[in-house]
């Protein structure tokens, strides 16, 4: 029986190969991502998935997204959370959230917890949290939304930590959570950058990265099969053993949980991140 793949992310990189791969094999695929430009791309790569465009940085639009996925698709096999954006520099959502903060951290939140009752209909559910986990990136509590010293990389790394704590965070009985970082994989990472860094990266990727096709059978083969274990953590194709404290994973829940509260309420009425 063809399974429903929602892809958040699957209009560019892994997530657009993967929802070629799974349509190509009969599967429903639906992939998320904020721009007509990606819809276009993925109709030329996988025309057979369904696109559906929404900005997750926003908190309103994900939980938007959440009703309409959760009522068109009362069974969910899987989830795959794809969608990132580099940031050089300091970008403020208009909910107040700093950019990557609100796309790789709360949306992935959001959307796994928002998600939960489809998910578990399914025979074999699993989320697959594709990020950098195993990289040693930390939480920055005394400035969540780094608002003191922004770095792309600080964002990015502390994202990927915040990956790790959600997926220790979320328990099921059933859905399987997977961690998996395919470490580098030639996707356009020269994009955000200027001159001359633009330039090092592209070479550095031309060099040294994996490309997108084969980035795709090991992830394609934890969705067809999910791993026994409630949370598992992939690093190109292999488990790795990872350490996460579960206060801190806790911890960032209820913080998650105080932040967006407020959302869609008046913005001096909301509590800060930071
Ligand atoms: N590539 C690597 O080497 C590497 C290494 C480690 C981890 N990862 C992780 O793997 C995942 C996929 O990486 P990738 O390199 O394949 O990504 P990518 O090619 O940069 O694609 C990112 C996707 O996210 C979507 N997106 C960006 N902002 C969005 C927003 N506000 N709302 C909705 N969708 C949005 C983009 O579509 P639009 O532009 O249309 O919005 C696109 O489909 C990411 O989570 C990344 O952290 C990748």
């Amino acid at each position: 029986m063809a399974r429903t793949i929602v892809i958040t992310g699957g209009t560019h990189g892994i997530g657009k190969a993967l929802a070629r791969h799974h349509t190509e094999l009969g599967d429903h695929v639906v992939a998320v991502g904020s721009s007509e430009e990606g819809g276009r791309r993925l109709r030329e790569a996988a025309p057979k998935a369904r696109f559906v465009r929404a900005d997750l940085s926003s908190v309103r639009r994900t939980r938007e997204l959440i009703e309409r996925l959760g009522t068109e698709h009362p069974v969910i096999d899987a989830l795959v959370l794809a969608a990132f954006r580099f940031n050089p520099v300091r970008v403020e959502t208009d909910e107040g959230f700093e950019h990557t903060f609100a796309l790789y951290v709360v949306n992935r939140w959001l959307m796994a917890e928002g998600l939960r009752a489809s998910l578990e209909n399914a025979p074999a559910p699993v989320i697959v949290n594709l990020c950098g986990a195993g990289r040693g990136g930390r939480i920055h509590w005394d400035d969540l939304q780094l608002k003191d010293d922004y770095r792309g990389l600080t964002a990015t790394m502390q994202g990927a930590a915040a990956s790790e704590l959600l997926g220790t965070a979320y328990f099921s009985e059933r859905t399987k959570y997977v961690l998996y970082n395919p470490v580098f994989v030639a996707t356009g990472l020269h994009e955000p950058f200027k001159q001359p860094l633009r330039g090092l990266v592209r070479v550095a990727s031309a060099m040294f990265a994996q490309p997108v096709a084969k980035a795709v059978p090991p992830l394609a083969a934890l969705i067809d099969h999910p791993p026994a274990k409630p949370l598992t953590t992939w690093k190109k194709g292999k488990p790795i053993d990872l350490t996460v404290d579960r206060n801190e994973a806790r911890r960032l829940e209820e913080t998650l949980r105080a932040v967006t509260r407020s959302v869609g309420r008046r913005r001096s009425d909301r509590r800060g991140g930071s």
